[in-house]
């Protein structure tokens, strides 16, 4: 059986865009892979965050993994900094990894024109990724389109490690793409990101996401009502292709090109289609709200499953690099 390792911010909210992208695609996967679903909290950290709300994100971010489907009897789910062979690896691979290399990542790039003196942590960010992934030995990574480039990263560090110290120790992990490789934003100004605020939460309230939809961006062909428009042009079609059946697809593509209705209706049927399609996982959410033990429960159990592959890679890894292994002191003789 492969094993699959993937990451997810605690940003505290699943939003249509990281659930079709990547959550979704981990709960289909977990039926026949060995999964390994981690929050990656100390990657939260390597941009300025909210300290008092950290904690509560990472929660909610799991309730909202547990609600679409991740199931804790065959998926490993835990938070990054609960095991902590996560930043001891990455500290590893920082000394395989050359800086031209993280300096040409593009969300570096993108990320670093955003803060005032570019820190380190966010130059190692991918390091950090590399070593999430190797410290299991997965061979599949499922993501979406926006992390490919750090996985091809990761897959040169494996070969960079390997020739160093031990052929053969890393697998080469391989990405893996939905069908969601990127949802766009609300806005239409680019992916769908908590941060950009041009999302819909998996978990929002009918209500809410009608406030969401309704003021999305569509084809800027149709000013009026009577103005024909594209659907492929139009974002609030493309979310029509994953919450509505093909009929409704087909005939919201009608009714678009003709101006048969105006965008506020096509906005309308979406609406109601996710807020049926997340119906259950808002039931499910709320279950678990009631017994907030029970996710913390879920976490610990996660990190100590996670740990006994984590810390069984660092004795290999510390074995292999040449370091004088600890011994267990004994207890002095009274
Ligand atoms: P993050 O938290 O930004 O996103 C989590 C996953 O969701 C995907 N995603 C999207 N896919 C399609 N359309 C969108 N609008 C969209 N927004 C997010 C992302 O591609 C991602 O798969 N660096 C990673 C987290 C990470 C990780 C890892 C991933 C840390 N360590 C190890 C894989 C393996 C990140 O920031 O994801």
């Amino acid at each position: 059986m492969s094993r699959i390792f993937s990451g997810i911010q605690p940003s505290g909210e699943l939003h249509i865009g990281n659930y079709l992208g990547a959550a979704k695609n981990w709960v289909d996967l977990q039926d026949d892979h060995e999964c390994f679903i981690c929050i990656v909290d100390y990657h939260a950290i390597t941009q300025a965050y909210d300290i008092e709300a950290l904690e509560r994100r990472t929660v909610d971010m799991a309730v909202g993994l547990l609600s679409a489907g991740i199931d804790p009897e065959k998926c490993v789910l835990f938070a990054q900094s609960h095991v902590a062979e996560h930043t001891e690896l990455a500290w590893v691979f920082t000394t395989v990894t050359p800086i031209g290399e993280l300096e040409r990542m593009i969300q570096f790039k993108d990320k670093s024109r955003r803060q005032e003196s570019v820190l380190a942590g966010l130059l190692n960010y991918p390091v950090l990724q590399a070593a999430d992934v190797l410290l299991y030995k997965a061979d599949l990574v499922p993501v979406g389109e926006d992390q490919v480039q750090h996985v091809e990263l990761m897959r040169e560090i494996a070969r960079k490690w390997n020739a160093r110290y031990a052929r053969g120790f890393f697998p080469e992990p391989q990405a893996q793409i939905g069908a969601a490789k990127r949802i766009q934003g609300l806005d239409g100004r680019g992916k769908m990101s908590k941060s950009l605020g041009n999302t819909v939460g998996i978990l929002d309230e009918p209500d809410e996401i009608w406030e969401r939809i309704r003021s999305a961006k569509t084809d800027p062909a149709r000013v009026t009502r009577k103005d024909p428009g594209t659907p492929e042009k139009c974002n609030i079609y493309a979310l029509h292709q994953h919450f509505s059946s093909l009929p409704v697809i087909d005939d919201v593509a009608e009714k678009c090109r003709t101006a048969g209705w105006g965008c506020i209706d096509c906005k309308r049927v979406l609406t109601d289609n996710i807020a049926d399609y997340f119906a259950p996982m808002r039931q499910r959410a709320s279950e678990l709200r009631q017994s907030p033990g029970q996710v913390s429960d879920i976490l610990a159990a996660g990190a100590a499953k996670a740990s006994v592959v984590a810390n069984e890679t660092m004795i290999g890894v510390r074995s292999h690099m040449g370091f004088l292994p600890a011994t267990q002191t004994q207890p002095a003789e009274r």
